[in-house]
C-alpha cells in the first residue's frame, strides 16, 4: 500500500529520480548507501512494483517510478512552499528559486536575476540553461519553478506570459559579399551554406518555420550545438546563420554582421511560464511579478 511509504522514503526517492544515481542522492542527503538502498527496497515493497531499472551504470525510472516521482516532487514542493509562506509570515523573504531557461536566454536572464537578488538577498537561485526541448521536458517533469523560452509552447500546457521581444537576424562574416546588398530575398539566403543549431533548439525551430513559410529549405552546411559555436563558425568563414539579436555584442572581437534580408528581423516573444496547475512558491511569484513589472517599466531593455 502506497500509504505505508514514509516521507523519508519519498525524499530519498525524489533525489534519486532527479539525480539519476543512488550515490549522488546519498551524498546530497548525507546518508550512507546501504541506508538509501534499504529505504528504496521498503518503498518498492510498499508500491508493489519495481521503481527503477538499471541500464549500465545509470538508473532509469520505470513507468511506476515516473508516476511516483511526479507525486513525490509535488509533495516536496508543497512543503517547501509552506516553509516559505511561513518564513514570509515571519517577515523573512527567503527560499529557493529554480529557473530553467533556453540557451539563448542566458544573455539577459542573469542580469535580471542580479537585480532581483539585490532586493531579496535571502533567495537562493538555481539557473538551468539548456535548449528548448530539454526545458520543455523539465517543465513536464515539474523540476523547476519557472521556465523561460521564446515560442508559444507545443505539447505541454504552460501558463506563459510574454515579456520581451526576441528578434532573429541573418548573420554573416563581415566580409561576406551579401553585406553590400539591400533587401535580400530569403531565396538568396537559402542558397548560402547555412549553420544550423542542434535538434531541440528553439532557434532551429524558428529557422525551419521561416524558410518553410516560403516553401524553402536552408542549405545546411553544418549543425552546431550552441549560439557561440555558430558565431565562431561564421567568423571562421563556414557559412551564414539566423540567430537571436541577444547573442550579439558579448564577445567583443570578431562579431558577425547583420545582413539586410527581406522580412527580417523576425520577431519572436520571450515567454515566462509554468505548467498549468502548478502552485508557485512565494519566491517564484515574487520573481514572476518582478520580471513582468520590470519589463513594463523599461521597454528599452527589451533586446
Ligand atoms: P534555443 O531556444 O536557445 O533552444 O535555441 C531559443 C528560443 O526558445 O527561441
Amino acid at each position: 500500500m502506497m500509504s505505508h511509504a514514509t516521507f523519508r522514503q519519498l525524499e530519498v526517492f525524489e533525489a534519486i529520480a532527479r539525480l539519476g544515481s543512488f550515490t549522488r542522492a546519498s551524498e546530497e542527503l548525507h546518508l550512507t548507501q546501504p541506508t538509501v538502498s534499504m529505504q528504496m527496497k521498503k518503498l518498492t515493497d510498499a508500491v508493489g512494483l519495481p521503481l527503477f531499472e538499471q541500464v549500465g551504470r545509470r538508473i532509469h525510472l520505470t513507468e511506476a517510478g515516473k508516476e511516483l516521482a511526479i507525486a513525490a516532487r509535488e509533495i516536496m514542493q508543497s512543503l517547501e512552499r509552506c516553509d516559505m509562506s511561513i518564513a514570509e509570515m515571519r517577515g523573512l523573504k527567503k527560499g529557493k528559486l529554480r529557473l530553467a531557461v533556453v540557451s539563448t536566454a542566458k544573455y539577459f536572464v542573469p542580469r535580471i536575476l542580479g537585480e532581483f537578488l539585490r532586493q531579496h538577498p535571502g533567495v537562493e537561485v538555481s539557473l538551468k540553461v539548456t535548449n528548448r526541448q530539454r526545458v520543455l521536458e523539465r517543465a513536464a517533469e515539474n523540476l523547476d519553478d519557472l521556465y523561460i523560452l521564446s515560442q508559444p509552447v507545443g505539447h505541454i500546457e504552460l501558463v506563459a506570459k510574454s515579456f520581451m521581444e526576441n528578434p532573429l537576424l541573418v548573420m554573416a562574416h563581415p566580409e561576406h559579399p551579401l553585406t553590400h546588398e539591400r533587401n535580400i530575398p530569403l531565396q538568396r539566403i537559402a542558397q548560402e551554406p547555412f549553420l544550423m543549431r542542434e535538434e531541440g533548439s528553439g532557434t532551429r525551430l524558428s529557422v525551419e518555420r521561416i524558410f518553410g513559410s516560403q516553401g524553402l529549405k536552408p542549405n545546411i552546411r553544418m549543425e552546431l550545438g550552441s549560439n557561440e559555436a555558430i558565431k565562431q563558425a561564421i567568423i571562421g568563414g563556414l557559412g551564414i546563420s539566423i540567430l537571436s539579436r541577444h547573442t550579439l555584442g558579448m564577445d567583443g572581437m570578431g562579431e558577425p554582421v547583420v545582413l539586410d534580408v527581406e522580412g527580417f528581423p523576425v520577431v519572436n516573444q520571450w515567454h515566462i511560464g509554468h505548467p498549468h496547475g502548478k502552485q508557485l512558491s512565494v519566491v517564484a511569484s515574487a520573481f514572476l511579478d518582478y520580471l513582468l513589472r520590470r519589463m513594463m517599466k523599461s521597454p528599452e531593455t527589451s533586446e
